[in-house]
């Protein structure tokens, strides 16, 4: 058997009031159609297919992948019709999925639940009884409890909108009966639309018994149309991944209010305090402590270490027993070892710092080698680029940099050298040597000072 998903995302979005597609908005750092795209890849169908609209050729740029067949569907008549465009394109598919881009936290149990109704039925339909059915189609069963079709809100009688059985709209069909029921439906109701709901009927009506499935909650067959309903699921979103986070061990200051775009894997205890953002890929092992409005973006950080308050990583990886923050910035391609302090106004840059070495104020270190036990004074820059080229800047073992120098790369410190505060580095300083470059301070006598001019 050929499974083949196909992910219906060829809407307008009108609702949306914006410029970007609708499927291209994004749900935790990623856009609504990839959520969908990743879940049919987690059941792994034979093909997946995209229905994508007119204009919709942004959707198709953004999100191209070897294993996505794209199809367009010039002319916007319903998602029968568009069902219709893509059976031509769906080569040895025995299983049609059908899904919807803009319904983006869709589960892969309840596919493959959905789908195991498919060695009974020719066709399974993800339905969920809601309090307010308001907009969907409804499902209307027979007195035996069989699903006999489904009416749509814009063509029900005043007795089918009480019905709170509803459409998701998600079904799994057998592809010879779907390409037959499909030849069969007309556009003949309140909205001349190719309604692929209207396969419901025509199956029943060759005998088939078709299988109901539910999903799990709510949430995962409610779709976007409009930002409210976006930052609902956003919401809903991250509180289930706080949910697991906590479930795995994870204390959370308030599970309401963390934002986890991407992986995360953690460690045993490990503390998260409010409004943390993680992006990309992070990795927090045992013992890790996050303060207070922190993001982490593709970063790794070691055993026990703490990132204070309002600390901003990104590409970078800490080692363990080390204190960052508050208010750092590691930027791409830092890497510190272990018990390393960077403290308050510190910015990193594709540097490596090694054991024990602290930057604890007011610092720019960027394209430098910083030994261990290095002690950085504050205010220290490295002046890495000319305006044209950057340098590098390599800083021996324990050496000792007053506050307030700058040292001009391409620049080396040796190994236990120390360096006055204040000094301009321009050469290479001698190890275990006091070095500085300072004007000689001096002092008036009698000096006084100006005072205003009296008025006349
Ligand atoms: C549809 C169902 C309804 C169900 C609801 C669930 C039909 C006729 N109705 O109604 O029973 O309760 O979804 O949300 O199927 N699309 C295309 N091409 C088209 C038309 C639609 O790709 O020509 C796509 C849209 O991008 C969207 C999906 O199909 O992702 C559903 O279309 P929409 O117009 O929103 O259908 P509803 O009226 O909400
Ligand atoms: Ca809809």
């Amino acid at each position: 058997m050929h499974l083949g998903a196909l992910i219906l995302a060829a809407g307008e979005g009108t609702r949306m009031r914006s410029k970007l597609p609708k499927v291209l908005h994004s749900l935790a750092g990623k856009p609504l159609l990839s959520h969908v795209i990743e879940t049919s890849r987690t059941i792994n169908p034979d093909e997946i297919s995209v229905i994508y609209g007119h204009g919709g050729e942004a959707v198709k740029n953004h999100l191209a992948a070897d294993d996505l067949n794209w199809i367009e569907q010039k002319e916007r008549l319903g998602t029968g019709h568009a069902v219709i465009q893509a059976l031509p394109h769906l080569q040895q598919v025995d299983q049609v999925l059908i899904l919807y881009g803009d319904v983006p936290l869709i589960s892969g149990p309840t596919l493959v639940s959905l789908l195991s109704c498919l060695h009974s039925s020719d066709l399974a339909l993800l339905t969920v009884d809601l309090q307010d059915p308001t907009g969907y189609g409804r499902i209307v069963r027979d007195r035996d409890d069989r699903i006999t079709r489904i009416v749509e809100q814009k063509d029900a009688s005043a007795r089918e909108l009480e019905i709170s059985e509803i459409n998701t709209g998600i079904m799994a069909v057998n592809r010879d009966k779907l390409e037959t029921w499909l030849s069969r439906v007309d556009n003949n109701n309140a909205q001349n639309e190719y309604y692929l709901t209207d396969i419901i009927a025509l199956a029943v009506a060759d005998g088939v018994n078709i299988q109901a499935v539910h999903p799990h909650n709510e949430e995962e067959v409610m779709g976007v149309n409009d930002r409210k309903q976006l930052a609902y699921l956003e919401r809903f979103y991250h509180r289930n991944r706080a949910d697991e986070l906590m479930q795995s061990g994870v204390t959370l200051a308030d599970p309401g209010r963390i934002d986890i775009r991407g992986e995360l894997k953690t460690g045993q205890d490990v503390f998260i305090d409010c409004n943390v953002i993680t992006e990309g890929s992070v990795s927090l092992a045992d013992g890790v402590s996050i303060g207070p409005n922190v993001v982490l973006k593709n970063c790794a950080i070691g055993v026990d270490t703490e990132i204070l308050a309002n600390s901003v990583l990104e590409d970078c990886e800490v080692g363990s027993g080390c204190r960052i923050g508050p208010f750092a910035r590691l930027r791409p391609e830092t890497q510190l070892a272990d018990q390393v302090h960077v403290g308050n106004f510190v910015e990193i840059k594709k540097s490596q710092v090694a054991d024990g070495s602290k930057i604890n104020h007011l610092s720019y270190i960027g394209d430098s080698e910083v030994g261990s036990k290095v002690n950085i004074g504050a205010g220290t820059i490295t002046c890495n680029y000319d305006g044209a080229n950057k340098f590098r800047t390599v800083i021996g073992d324990r050496a000792f940099i007053g506050s307030d120098t700058q040292l001009i790369a391409p620049v080396t410190v040796g190994e236990g050298a120390t360096i006055g505060a204040g000094s301009t580095i321009t050469k290479d300083t001698p190890a275990e040597q006091l070095t500085l470059s300072r004007a000689k301070q001096f002092s008036i006598d009698n000096w006084v000072r100006p005072v205003k001019k009296a008025k006349d």
